[in-house]
């Protein structure tokens, strides 16, 4: 594959994230991961944030790079002149709304097409928005999230661990 977006908030990026980069940039040449830029979600980083913590989490991998974008995916794509999304899938439950995504996307631009790849067992319960509740009550977060992020991601919530 020559090119490939893998979309998302990151908000934070976790370790099931940062699998999906790692298996992705093995099977594209290049691949783009894509912050969502969206003023409709309030994040709790701010897209800049967000891309420096990927930046930082992929920094070994040469193929990846790290960009924002702002409005529909399928546009971000087209201005990339990418033709491949990637997406994770981590259970049944994800599946219902990620097949409609890819299905608008294809109505949208019928250039693009999505490929899912099954997240890692490990990571199957893990999501951004699980890191954030166990974060702001002071949970131990060392195995969701990249060892360069963990400090950020508690100074939000103005905890010291
Ligand atoms: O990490 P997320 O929040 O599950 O990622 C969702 C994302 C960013 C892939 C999706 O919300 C998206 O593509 N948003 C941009 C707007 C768009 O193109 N929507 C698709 C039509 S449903």
């Amino acid at each position: 594959m020559k090119s490939a977006i893998y979309p998302g908030s990151f908000d934070p990026v976790t370790l099931g994230h940062l699998d999906i980069i790692r298996r992705s940039a093995q099977l594209a040449d290049h691949l783009i991961v894509g912050v969502l830029n969206n003023s409709t979600k309030k994040p709790l980083f701010s897209v800049e944030e967000r891309v420096n913590m990927l930046k930082e989490v992929t920094k070994d991998l040469e193929n990846v790079e790290i960009m924002s974008f702002q409005g529909l995916l399928v546009d971000f794509a087209r201005e990339q002149n990418v033709q491949v999304i990637i997406r994770g899938l981590r259970a049944v439950t994800d599946f219902e709304y990620e097949l409609a995504m890819s299905q608008t996307n294809r109505v949208a631009n019928s250039d693009i097409d999505t490929i899912f790849l099954n997240t890692s067992l490990k990571y199957a319960y893990l999501s951004s928005s699980i890191v954030k509740e166990m974060a702001m009550y002071g949970g131990d977060i060392r195995k969701f999230v990249p060892a360069q992020i963990i400090d950020r991601v508690y100074e939000k919530y103005n905890i010291i661990r």
